[in-house]
């Protein structure tokens, strides 16, 4: 069931959107060869706790961090740990705050310092097909004509599509319906409307699209333990405009030239 949302009830998940993408923001800060992601996971908890929001994934179905961390060939849901960053390294940070009871969702994929070409090809294009996404979430279209835009976008670049996990509605809850998936057809699924906020998450990888969960139950990688990259943002619709509530603003300021 899609829980639609008032225009004030989209007025307050800007509030945890925000917050969101500012601990994104702070974690830019901090991504470089020698950190270990266990220390990213409290610099966010603490952040958010500091300005009044709730680590959602944080004890979610017992997921052990803020972040969920996606280091090279991982592609979701991988945990924090003593894990160091490396030069070279790709690392997706994905998470979720709640603030004022509702939810903020978004993932950012960086760069540890010097990253092959071939791999930074990967992250723009799959950054890019999150904003094709955004493009095709028009009021009256459906989610399969994202669904089919992104798919579109990345299979033409010859990367391939991550087919078991999905975008997905957001609000009170981390996941709502729609699902909102990254491959499909034109003129299928739920019909967008206004009042609807969804996350759109293109995962794309540099070989095959076929991934494994590890033994704990949770990290999810390459089977061929080739590059994944995934970028997010949570958007709303709302009188017939679409508006991306999360924002790599705060990233872009963190970065500097190296935002790419
Ligand atoms: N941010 C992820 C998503 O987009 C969810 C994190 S799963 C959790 O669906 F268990 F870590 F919360
Ligand atoms: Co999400």
């Amino acid at each position: 069931m899609i829980y639609l949302k008032t225009p004030e009830q989209v007025q307050q998940m800007r509030t945890s959107a925000d917050l969101v993408s500012r601990t994104l923001g702070e974690v830019a800060r901090w991504i470089e060869p020698g950190v270990t992601t266990h220390r990213l996971d409290t610099i966010a908890r603490e952040f958010i706790q500091d300005n009044g929001g709730r680590p959602a994934c944080l004890g979610y179905g017992g997921f052990p961090g803020t972040l969920c961390i996606e280091v090279n060939e991982t592609v979701v849901h991988g945990f924090p740990s003593t894990y160091t960053l490396r030069e070279g390294d790709i690392i997706g940070i994905d998470t979720v705050v709640e603030k004022d009871g509702f939810m903020g969702d978004s993932c950012y994929t960086f760069a540890v310092g010097d990253v092959d070409a071939k791999v930074m090809d990967l992250l723009r294009t799959t950054k890019e097909a999150l904003y094709v996404g955004i493009e095709a979430c028009r009021e009256g279209k459906r989610i399969g004509d994202i669904a089919n835009a992104v798919q579109t976008y990345c299979e033409a670049r010859h990367y391939t599509i991550v087919r078991e996990m999905c975008g997905h509605g957001i609000g009170r809850d981390m996941h709502e319906d729609p699902e909102v998936p990254n491959y499909g057809r034109r003129g299928t699924g739920p019909v967008i409307r206004n009042g609807m906020v969804i996350c759109i998450e293109p995962m794309v990888n540099m070989g095959s699209r076929n991934i494994v969960i590890e033994g704990d139950g949770w990290t999810c990688r390459t089977r061929d333990r080739k590059p994944s990259a995934h970028y997010e943002h949570t958007l709303a619709v709302l009188d017939g405009e679409t508006h991306v509530l999360t924002t790599f603003d705060y990233i872009k300021e963190a970065l500097g030239d190296r935002f790419i």
